[in-house]
């Protein structure tokens, strides 16, 4: 049987507050492919992220839906086990006083923070897999600091552990290394690298595109909720087609397999 879209979304039109930031609008991911989302600030990347997270729904009718993995009704919990989004809104939402440990075993909770309540339904199992986790990310030595007390980076790190603990075959990083340094961020993309070469599918957004490793084979290009490119990375990452989306000349350089992009002399 042929396995179900990761995302399939037709005719959707969907409202933030006042806003209708997408009318009539289709997109499709497969399973296990390796996506980048790129666009304007307002484009509607972050709005289409919580679609697929499911923090979000379209407005009903009878020739619209958006389907996850080839259903349209999903508890989070068991869509946490298939798909793990990190973004930096999450960041600011933690529990004050919550430790890094708990932040990371809250992913079982899909809670924010593990409160006292739950503290004692914590499965052995969890807190082994929370701990193996944190020992992949370098965490270990934070276990029991306050998340609070953590640099961006660092905060970053564990929330890619909270998804992480679930093991989900697609990861869903919103502006995965806004706010992190060079070394942060290129050690941040070298471990999402790690996890899409040992085979998890991707979907990223960004306003970088040298944060566009080459593990990733799709880009898609969203300005004022439309679709403006979608193709190979090769075809959509070029100076006529980022010019055009982003009304300004820019050139497009590649450096060892990562594009670059930067404003042309006559700017
Ligand atoms: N709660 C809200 N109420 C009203 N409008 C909203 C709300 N949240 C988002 N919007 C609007 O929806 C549009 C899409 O926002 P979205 O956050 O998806 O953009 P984005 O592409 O992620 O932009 P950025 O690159 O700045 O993160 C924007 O015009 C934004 O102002
Ligand atoms: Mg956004």
């Amino acid at each position: 049987m042929k396995e179900p879209p990761l995302l399939e979304i037709d005719n959707a039109t969907i409202w933030r507050g006042s806003t209708r930031v997408f009318h009539d609008f289709s997109l499709t991911l497969q399973q296990h492919e390796r996506v980048a989302i790129l666009g304007p600030n307002g484009a509607g990347k972050t709005t289409l992220l919580k679609l697929i997270n499911r923090e979000l729904y379209p407005v009903a009718s009878d020739d619209s839906w958006v389907r996850i993995l080839g259903r349209e009704r999903w508890n989070v919990w068991e869509l946490r086990e298939h798909i793990g989004l990190v973004s930096p809104d999450l960041q600011s939402h933690f529990m004050p006083n919550s430790t890094v440990l708990e932040v990371i075993v809250s992913g079982f909770f899909s809670s924010i923070g593990v409160h006292y309540q739950l503290r004692e339904h914590i499965q052995p199992m969890q807190l082994q897999k929370s701990v193996e986790v944190m020992q992949m990310l370098g965490l270990k030595e934070f276990r029991e600091r306050e998340f609070e007390t953590l640099s961006t980076g660092q905060q970053r790190r564990c929330l890619l552990g909270r998804a992480l603990v679930h093991d989900p075959d697609t990861l869903v990083l919103d502006e995965p290394t806004s706010g992190l340094d060079l070394k942060a961020g290129f050690e941040y993309l070298s471990r999402i690298r790690e996890l899409a070469r040992r085979g998890r599918s991707l979907v990223i957004v960004t306003h970088h595109l040298d944060e566009i490793p080459p593990e990733i084979e799709r880009v898609i290009i969203l300005k004022n909720g439309q679709i403006k490119a979608d193709g190979p990375r090769d075809a959509v990452l070029t100076a006529e087609v980022l010019s055009d989306v982003y009304d300004t000349s820019l050139r497009v350089a590649h450096v060892d397999g990562h594009f670059m992009v930067y404003p042309a002399e006559n700017n």
